[in-house]
């Protein structure tokens, strides 16, 4: 179906929202049901990868995520849903504002001493929902900036537990796998950040990672190893307060899980990825019960990661399942997170709403994290804002029932060799068009160069998922391909160039923007000294 077809299909969702719930209730006792409003947990995981979700690959036989499994089999699984980005800040910007990030202006990672975050002209999914009269919370990773007004209450979140930033951004006393440890003042280290000489008299370390509560810093350096369990209890709390309240909620957990370090309960055989997987789904799967025995029929679970395995980090990296990249890592350089390769945006993403979308069902419509941003709005009945361009799609008839997805998704650089937010690849229907290849850093070191392709390489995904050979350019199929994508793409740079609600994100840095319980002390301990 075409694009501008799923539009028109799409667009009255509010009203078709209302006429199904009304089929579902004829009668007047159900008028309740009719005006209650749905909750919505929205569940990011970090650098998770497509393979990771057993329901992804059965034949791999691993059982890493019943839990997840079990919201498949009870729900819908999508099998070619795309993070907006390849990396955390420009993707998590994207989901928050249904904008791709030349909009919204987020193109590249946030850092500990940045100063600014998501632009402040930017709105955001929670704003919207809070002014609708919802309970917003979220939990976990923010790193859309954590200074003052970029901060998650400052950016529509009624509440907030978590990290602002990436679990490897800030030392741990006893660290994780694949974690610098606090250094003791006076050592250097790889990711030492630099801080006041006049405070700290010439002493050098690594900000400790803080844990935030609403506005402030509650535990520096937090224990990464009862995280999990933090975030859990929070959540758990949020949906029975929530629903005792009677108060619609969107709570958003982005989780620390599948990020470097990692801090698994108990060593396994099977390694420390392995394990920490599991603990992720555990986590799922008590949200989702406790989800269940609150308000299952009028709660929508949306479960997708923010981009592909960091793959670099090797045993401590997932699984891209079949989407291996081998143009790429035939020449040297790593296809997953930071690229614009299938490993590095196409994400395990499992949709849950009772009695609603149906059970058992496998979706491969083209989709993004874009599209949680209008398809939420439509099931809320909230108008997304009409004084900027919005580049998601209301994806509510292809939740609840199974229509196709985009005809056109485009891919920015957020991470590799290049301009951070260029348009690199383009994706139309199976076909997948590379303008811009780059690659990130391998297991082992590799990396690749950047190159552009003009003519673009293109390659038939449904019959090279390891984008291995690009077509041939002299035949029909590439000559029609090539066409149709290169006319969307020039319409939506134009459309880009011409948006008069663009936004600029500032990314200035500076030493006093670190997050710091107490800064008498080198690791911003909090409450002691010594
Ligand atoms: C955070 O806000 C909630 C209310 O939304 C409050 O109950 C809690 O005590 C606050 N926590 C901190 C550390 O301020
Ligand atoms: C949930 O409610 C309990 C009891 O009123 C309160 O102690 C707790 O802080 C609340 N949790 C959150 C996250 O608001
Ligand atoms: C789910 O769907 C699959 C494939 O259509 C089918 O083989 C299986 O029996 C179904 N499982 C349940 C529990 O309905």
């Amino acid at each position: 179906m075409a694009e501008g077809l799923t539009q028109l299909l799409i667009l009255p969702g509010v009203l078709l929202c209302g006429l199904l719930f009304r089929t579902v209730t004829q009668h007047g006792a159900t008028v309740e049901k009719l005006s209650k409003k749905p909750n919505f947990i929205i569940i990011l995981a970090d650098d998770i990868g497509w393979g990771d979700l057993d329901a992804n690959q059965p034949e791999e036989r691993t059982n890493n995520t019943p839990y997840l499994n079990l919201m498949a089999l009870q729900g819908l699984r999508l099998t070619d849903f795309h993070s907006p980005a390849s990396t955390c800040s420009p993707s998590r910007a994207s989901i928050l504002t249904g904008r791709y990030g030349l909009r919204n202006g987020v193109t590249h990672n946030f850092a500990v001493n940045s100063v600014a975050g998501l632009p402040l002209s930017e709105v955001t999914l929670p704003q919207l929902l809070q002014r609708a009269g919802y309970y917003t919370a979220m939990i976990g990773k923010w790193h859309l900036g954590h200074n003052g007004p970029y901060s998650p209450t400052n950016r529509g979140f009624d509440y907030y537990l978590g990290i602002p930033y990436s679990n490897d951004m800030g030392c741990t006393d006893i660290p994780g796998y694949n974690l610098p440890q606090c250094l003791p003042c006076g050592s250097s280290g790889p990711q030492v950040i630099r801080l006041k000489k006049s405070v700290h008299g010439g002493c050098y370390s690594k900000v400790g990672l803080p844990l935030i509560e609403n506005r402030s810093i509650v535990e520096q350096p937090l224990d990464l190893w009862t995280l999990t369990d933090r975030y859990k209890t929070a959540a758990l709390s949020i949906i029975k307060n929530a629903s005792e309240q009677g108060q619609p909620y969107l709570l958003y957990i982005a989780l620390a899980h599948m990020h470097v370090p990692l801090a698994p309960p108990r060593p396994q055989n099977d390694g420390v990825y392995a394990a920490s997987l599991r603990e992720l789904d555990s986590l799922v799967g008590a949200v989702k019960i406790t989800s269940d025995n609150t308000d299952k029929d009028h709660t929508l679970i949306w479960f997708t990661g923010d981009n592909g395995p960091w793959e670099q980090k090797c045993q401590y990296a997932g699984s891209v399942g079949p989407f291996t990249g081998k143009w790429q890592t035939s020449k040297g350089g790593g296809s997953a997170k930071r690229t614009t390769w299938e490993g590095g945006h196409r994400v395990p993403t499992v949709a849950y709403w009772p009695g609603r979308i149906p059970a058992n069902t496998t979706s491969s419509a083209l989709l993004s994290g874009m599209d949680i941003f209008p398809t939420v709005l439509s099931l809320a009945g909230v108008t997304p804002p009409s004084d900027r361009r919005i580049d998601g799609i209301d994806a509510t008839n292809i939740l609840l029932h199974q229509e196709t997805g985009r005809e056109f998704l485009f891919h920015p650089n957020s991470g590799a060799a290049g301009k951070f937010g260029d348009l690199q690849t383009v994706r139309s229907v199976k076909h997948k068009a590379f303008y811009i290849t780059g690659a990130a850093e391998a297991c082992g070191g590799g990396t690749g160069q950047q190159q552009l392709h003009d003519p673009p390489l293109i390659f038939d995904l449904e019959c090279d998922e390891a984008e291995e050979t690009p077509l041939d350019v002299g035949t029909p199929e590439y000559q029609a391909v090539a066409e149709r994508i290169a006319r969307r793409r020039e319409e939506l740079l134009w459309d880009i160039a011409t948006d008069k609600s663009v936004s600029t994100a500032d990314y200035s840095t500076d030493e006093s923007a670190a997050p710091c319980c107490d800064p008498g002390h080198a690791v911003c301990r909090c409450g002691t000294l010594d």
